[in-house]
């Protein structure tokens, strides 16, 4: 996880960045402690990147890498604004101790790839940020099968804008933020979803990160929370307001280190 130090709305990529919003960088990184917190308190172990001055968007830490087997798949951000984080976080592994694959195709990590362990399947998203070519890449780099899902409403721009897993063998998603044909693809894979709706999308409901039981959730996703205790999880609500005005929430803050 990567502190909002340097968190503002100074450029426009994706459509909930309004530039001539006011941002409160204070409450940003009040409200990214209080998720850390949580997160430590639910028994995680939390690392820290350096933010780094002029990289608004670097709160945003999962974006920077897809971590499977130990092995980092490095970014290769769409945007200028953005390119330079992903040194940083190849800095980070490589200073750490882990295998780095930098990549060729443009790819903004876990923004759009995730991971189900039970099946050993990459799920990735493109469209909009991550280059198709780079599902290949991802799948070579980490010896993965990809599944590839085309997004189709540009509010949602990254898969994890719509789509999360939940345990070794479940997700939830919006089906409305994919073409039909990828709807077909994941009912077909995932016949036991969780479905969500566009009001829990658009809450950034579905941007949560589950460790198999406690549900890390944008408190304003009410109703996806209640949708996750029916499920039989533990909702960990954290409200994460200013950083939704750069279209962002709970699981863009957390990269994953999947040993
Ligand atoms: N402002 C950032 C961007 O548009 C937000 C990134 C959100 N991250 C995510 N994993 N969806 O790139």
């Amino acid at each position: 996880m990567c502190s909002p130090d340097h968190f503002t709305v100074e450029y426009t990529i994706n459509p909930w960045m309004d530039t001539t919003q006011p941002v409160d960088t204070d409450l940003a990184k009040r409200q990214w402690t209080n998720l850390v917190e949580a997160v430590q308190a639910a028994g995680h172990t939390v690392h820290l990147l350096q933010p780094e001055p002029n990289l608004p968007d670097m709160v945003f830490a999962a974006n920077g890498s897809l971590v499977v087997d130990g092995v980092a798949y490095g970014a290769k951000f769409r945007y200028p604004q953005r390119q330079l984080e992903a040194a940083a976080h190849e800095k980070w592994f490589r200073s750490h101790g882990w295998p780095y694959v930098a990549a060729e195709e443009t790819n903004e990590g876990e923004g759009d790839f995730t991971y189900v362990e039970g099946p050993g399947l990459i799920l990735a998203g493109w469209g909009f940020r991550t280059d198709g070519r780079a599902h290949a890449e991802a799948a070579d780099a980490l010896g993965r099968p990809v599944v590839s899902l085309r997004l189709a409403d540009p509010r949602f721009y990254h898969l994890d804008t719509v789509l999360a897993v939940l345990d070794d063998h479940n997700i939830t998603y919006y089906p409305g933020a994919f073409t039909p044909g990828s709807q077909r693809l994941l009912e077909r894979l995932f016949p036991d979803a969780v479905i969500a709706d566009e009001v829990d999308a658009e809450a950034f409901g579905l941007n949560l990160v589950s460790d198999g039981h406690n549900v890390f959730i944008n408190t304003e996703a009410a109703g996806m929370a209640k949708k996750m205790a029916a499920a039989g999880f533990n909702p960990v609500s954290v409200d994460l307001s200013e950083l939704k005005k750069s279209g962002g929430s709970v699981k863009c803050c957390i990269s994953e280190l999947r040993s």
